[in-house]
């Protein structure tokens, strides 16, 4: 697929925005965002599909709960995929490359995966029984003043920090945080990882360095409240902003699973998935 934005800057730009001007994209926004969702690949063979809701469309009672979290907006996107492995790892990859793409057309989105009613949604995207229905957002043009609760959830959440490079990257095994020059041509990849978006902000990614071989892990943070597992869509996130960054650099790879994985796991952390470099 064809790639439509600068990947460094588009990443660095990006931020949740909970309210909006009180009018829907234009025509010309719309068919971009529909055209680009249409496009969307993974890297984890699992079919992800997308939805463009119109709020402006539905009957007048159809009612749309966001718990107030969300304010104006008129449009949103929302997403569906079968209960297969690796399903949640490609809704987070494939979600974030709109969001990044709706970010890169000047628009405002929002990962939401719990402050919304789920059945509401489901009713108005006319979502299928069979599928899973793990995250939604809001499209729109932001408003420049944050609204007092988008305030109180960042500041909840904690949404401007980040952990520091070494809580979250290490050289062979655990025991080694991975040096700046260790990491060489992938410094700037796996500062994108660290700054992306994730769920309550707790930026589950830890990253092993080995050689060429880059492997990824969770640090499991919620029980099951959401039905799915949502710590796995925060990993295809990661994955998403550190393949993305390396394309940018002309690096290209594969995301791949080791049978058995030989390193040594700090507690409540599991192994998700690997990346090698293609010659
Ligand atoms: C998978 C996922 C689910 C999220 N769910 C919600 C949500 O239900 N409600 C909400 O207000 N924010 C939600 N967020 C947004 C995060 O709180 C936000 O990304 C984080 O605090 C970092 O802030 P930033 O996106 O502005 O960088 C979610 C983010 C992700 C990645």
């Amino acid at each position: 697929m064809e790639q439509l934005f600068q990947i460094e800057e588009t990443i660095k730009k990006r931020k949740s925005v909970r309210n909006y001007e009180k009018r829907g994209l234009n025509e010309q926004q719309r068919s971009e965002i529909v055209t680009y969702m249409n496009q969307i690949e993974n890297p984890f063979q699992v079919k992800v599909k997308f939805h463009f809701l119109e709020t402006e469309l539905l009957d007048k009672g159809q009612k749309l709960g966001t718990y107030g979290v969300i304010q104006g907006a008129k449009d949103y996107l929302g997403v569906t995929v079968k209960n297969t492995d690796f399903a949640m790892e490609a809704v987070g990859y494939a979600f974030e490359m709109l969001v990044l793409y709706a970010t890169s057309l000047g628009l405002g989105t929002c990962w939401m995966g719990g402050t919304f009613n789920r059945n509401q949604f489901k009713t108005a995207m006319e979502i299928s029984e069979n599928d899973v229905f793990p995250i939604i957002s809001p499209i729109g043009i932001p408003l420049e003043k944050r609204s007092i609760t988008d305030t109180l959830v960042r500041k909840i959440a904690k949404s401007d920090q980040r952990k520091e490079w070494q809580e979250l990257f290490f050289s062979t095994s655990f025991e080694n945080i991975l040096s700046k020059e260790d990491a060489s041509d992938y410094v700037t990849a796996l500062e994108l990882v660290r700054i992306a978006p994730s769920a309550s902000n707790k930026q589950p990614w830890r990253i092993v360095k080995d050689g060429e071989l880059f492997h990824f892990f969770k640090v499991q943070g919620y029980g099951d409240v959401f039905g799915y597992d949502i710590q796995s869509v925060d990993m295809g996130i990661a994955a998403c902003h550190f393949e993305l960054a390396l394309k940018e650099k002309q690096i290209v790879g594969k995301f791949y699973k080791e049978q058995d994985i030989k390193i040594e796991l700090p507690e409540k952390t599991t192994y998700s998935f690997s990346w090698k470099k293609c010659e």
